[in-house]
């Protein structure tokens, strides 16, 4: 969800306006989704390099995802919106993994979109937790080496059980993958945004499947 500090840039206003704003896109995004039969959506809302921003915009991004998750709720409810979460949670204030973990919890059962947040995701991170799991099953004697198969390292990652992405939409023009869903992004469609995320809305959405839609997908194949 890039651009949102240069979406408040652009009008002069402080960063965290921009990802007040990016939270609204969030809104109408997750229900444009229903509208479109997308099943799954995964926001990379936070990655593990965020913790590095200014500890004031760290906070005031937290508070916005304290206000979203409190605030939610009803919606999800309202729109049968299962929640779910991937990422470094425990990082996480005590605050926002208790609005978080409740969320999760209470929407388990909604199925019209699950709606995944990346919150202090790295790709990376992730699959090195894969491969450590897999390590210690290994030393203890539980697992053979040859027994590793993509299927069984895709089980010991997060994303246990969502499927891959077909579409990777990136905003601001963008032209990185930035540590997001590394392994999981291997056959997925990518298209690329102009606009920042604060402008990206129902039309975009719509304009993006529709570009998705014309490619020919061939994984590998001919
Ligand atoms: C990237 O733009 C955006 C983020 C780091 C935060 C995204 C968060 C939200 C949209 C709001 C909270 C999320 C939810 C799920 C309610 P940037 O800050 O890197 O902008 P820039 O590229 O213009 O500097």
């Amino acid at each position: 969800m890039d651009g949102n500090g240069r979406w408040a840039k652009e009008r002069g206003l402080p960063r965290r306006e921009g990802h007040r704003a990016g939270a609204e896109s969030v809104r109408e995004i997750t229900h444009t989704c229903i509208d479109l039969g997308v099943e799954f959506l995964t926001l990379y809302a936070f990655s593990s390099e965020n913790w590095n921003r200014p500890p004031a915009e760290v906070s005031a991004l937290m508070n916005l995802l304290d206000r979203f998750l409190s605030e939610k709720s009803k919606d999800l409810d309202q729109q049968n919106i299962r929640l779910l979460a991937i990422g470094q949670l425990d990082r996480l204030p005590r605050k926002t993994r208790g609005l978080l973990d409740k969320l999760i919890d209470r929407t388990s059962h909604h199925s019209a979109l699950t709606l995944v947040l990346a919150l202090s995701y790295g790709g990376r991170e992730e699959i090195v937790e894969a491969a450590r799991s897999l390590a210690a099953n290994a030393a203890a004697g539980t697992l053979a080496p040859e027994e590793i198969d993509t299927a069984l390292f895709a089980s010991r990652l997060q994303t246990a059980g969502i499927p891959d992405p077909d579409l990777l939409i990136r905003t601001s023009g963008e032209m990185r993958i930035s540590n997001f869903l590394l392994w999981q992004i291997s056959y997925a469609e990518i298209v690329i945004i102009k606009k920042f995320w604060p402008d990206f809305r129902r039309n975009d959405l719509t304009e993006a499947v529709q570009e998705y839609q014309r490619r020919h997908r061939r994984f590998g194949t001919l």
